[in-house]
C-alpha cells in the first residue's frame, strides 16, 4: 500500500487494526500464480506480508514502498526479504521482473500513467502486472459522510477526491495506450469488514483519513467522528462489525 499523500504512514496501526488488506490480498496473490525462481517486484509492499507471501512459493521478491515507516517495518518481520524506499510513480529499476504485483496501493497514486510506464519498464518482455484496488465509486459512502461532516466544521474542505479509483475502461486505456496486453479485468463491490468491531471505522479514519481531520482540533475531530458514526451506522455497521463501502478492480494485463 504506497502512499503518494502521506509517506509517514502508521505502520504499527496498520499491522494490528487494519490487517484485512493483507488477508484479503492473498486472493491476488492467488491470480499471480508466483512461480520458483521468478523475480517478483510488490509494488506498494507496505509492510510487506504479501511480498512474504510471495516468498513463500519460491520466487525472488523485492519490495518497493513510498513510505519508510513501512519500509523499516517490513525489514524488521521479513529480515530475509530485500525492501526499498521508491515512488510508485516515478521509479527506475536496475533489473527487470517476471511480473509486478500490486494490492491496495494503486489508488494512492494519482499519476497513474506515470505508474504504468514505470510497471512497463520493471517487466521484462512477456512478463505480467498484476493488481487490486481501488475501483470507481470505491468508498463513496463514507468519503461523502467525512467531507460533509468536515464542511460543518470548516467551510474550505476541499471536495476533490485524494484517491484514484478507475473504471476497467478508463485503467485498461491507460495500459493499452502503454503496450500491455488487457488479459483479465474485474470491477466488484467488496464490502469490507473492518477490525475491532465498534472501533473499527476509528481505527480506518484514523489510519487513512488523516488528511481531511487534519485542520480540526483534537476536541473537534472526535465529535465529527461520533457524528460520522451515527451518520454511517444505519448502513454500514452490522452485527457489531463496521463494513466499509470497498469497491475493486482487478486486472491482469501483459507486456507484449
Ligand atoms: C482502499 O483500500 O480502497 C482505500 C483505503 C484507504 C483509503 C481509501 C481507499
Amino acid at each position: 500500500m504506497d502512499t503518494l499523500l502521506n509517506n509517514s504512514w502508521n505502520s504499527n496501526l496498520y499491522d494490528d487494526k487494519i490487517s484485512f488488506v493483507s488477508k484479503l490480498g492473498k486472493d491476488v496473490v492467488s491470480l499471480l500464480d508466483p512461480q520458483p525462481n521468478e523475480k517478483i517486484l510488490d509494488l506498494g509492499c507496505g509492510t510487506g506480508d504479501l511480498t512474504n507471501e510471495i516468498k513463500r512459493s519460491g520466487a525472488i521478491p523485492l519490495g518497493i514502498d513510498y513510505s519508510n515507516s513501512m519500509i523499516e517495518k517490513a525489514r524488521m518481520k521479513f529480515p530475509h526479504i530485500k525492501f526499498q524506499v521508491e515512488n510508485g510513480e516515478t521509479f527506475r529499476l536496475s533489473e527487470q521482473f517476471d511480473a509486478v504485483f500490486s494490492n491496495a496501493a494503486l489508488h494512492w497514486m494519482t499519476r497513474p500513467a506515470k505508474v504504468v510506464e514505470s510497471v512497463w519498464l520493471a517487466l521484462k518482455d512477456g512478463g505480467r502486472f498484476i493488481a487490486e484496488f481501488g475501483g470507481k465509486n470505491n468508498i463513496q459512502t463514507i468519503d461523502k459522510a467525512v467531507k460533509d461532516v468536515v464542511s460543518t466544521f470548516r467551510t474550505n474542505v476541499s471536495k476533490t477526491n485524494q484517491w484514484y479509483y478507475p473504471s476497467i475502461g478508463e485503467y485498461s486505456y491507460l495500459l493499452e495506450k502503454q503496450g500491455f496486453l488487457v488479459v483479465y479485468a474485474i470491477h466488484f463491490d467488496r464490502p469490507t469488514q473492518l477490525e475491532d468491531g465498534e472501533n473499527g471505522l476509528k481505527h480506518w479514519l484514523d489510519m487513512f483519513a488523516g488528511s481531511y481531520f487534519a485542520p480540526l482540533s483534537n476536541f473537534e475531530k472526535s465529535q465529527a467522528y461520533s457524528i460520522i458514526e451515527e451518520k454511517l451506522r444505519p448502513e454500514l455497521f452490522k452485527n457489531g462489525c463496521w463494513f466499509a463501502d470497498y469497491v475493486r478492480i482487478r486486472i491482469k494485463a501483459v507486456k507484449e
